[in-house]
């Protein structure tokens, strides 16, 4: 891993992440989770102020321990018992049905094997559980969903894998989810990163 992944990535990432529009979008949805509560892709731990006193348990998982390290703070001050592992969601070591809710914020995006995931995030949630999920994605606008195609390669490099194009609702659906809620539109920022698709989703019972 190079020094610009190890170092400097993270802290971009928990400064990109934790700007008020985000923090407003992680509070309204992130204070739906109840239960024993899977967060993938748990990051700098920005979400875990906002969970509310019917959590049980959060079990964050992430492949990157240097982000993870920056969680370290934000967990100890919370009361709600967290447990890190530093693991992909292509593989998560949970049995089926685990989970009453899983939490994904701005992370679909960085999964290399999002169908893989999709697959392990629906195995490991108990039926009739909640999917939360804040991700960034395709534009509907064709003119920014060209650019999005065009700078994609190069926005992986230094984004850390970060798609631009895709679209958490359809993935969703696809891995057999069903769709409660969805929202979706610009926050604040350059256009081609800036268009959220937000909503829960949940496993059919
Ligand atoms: C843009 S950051 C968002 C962090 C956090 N979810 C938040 O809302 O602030 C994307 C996160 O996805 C994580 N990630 C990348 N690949 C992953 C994978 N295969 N499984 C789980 N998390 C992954 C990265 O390490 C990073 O922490």
């Amino acid at each position: 891993m190079g020094l610009y992944a190890k170092y400097l990535l993270p802290k971009l990432i928990d400064k990109a992440c934790g700007q008020k529009p985000m923090m407003k979008l992680r509070a309204e949805f992130v204070s739906q989770a109840q239960g024993d509560v899977l967060e993938i892709g748990i990051g700098s731990g920005l979400n875990l102020e906002y969970y509310p006193a019917t959590t049980n348990s959060i079990t964050g998982l992430d492949p990157a321990v240097e982000i993870t390290e920056l969680a370290q703070q934000r967990i100890e001050d919370i009361d709600i018992p967290v447990e890190l592992l530093n693991l992909s969601s292509e593989e998560i070591p949970a049995d089926d049905g685990r989970f009453d809710t899983i939490v994904c914020t701005w992370t679909m995006c960085s999964i290399p094997n999002i169908y893989q995931a999709v697959r392990e995030m629906y195995r490991v949630l108990k039926p009739g559980g909640k999917f939360i999920f804040i991700e960034h994605g395709l534009s509907p606008d064709n003119n920014i969903a060209k650019w999005q195609a065009r700078i994609e390669p190069a926005w992986k490099v230094i984004g850390g894998g970060c798609h631009l194009s895709r679209k958490a609702d359809e993935l969703l659906l696809d891995g057999g989810f069903r769709m409660d809620s969805l929202d979706s539109g610009y926050l604040p920022g350059p256009k081609f990163a800036a268009f959220m698709y937000r909503g829960v989703a949940s496993k059919p019972s």
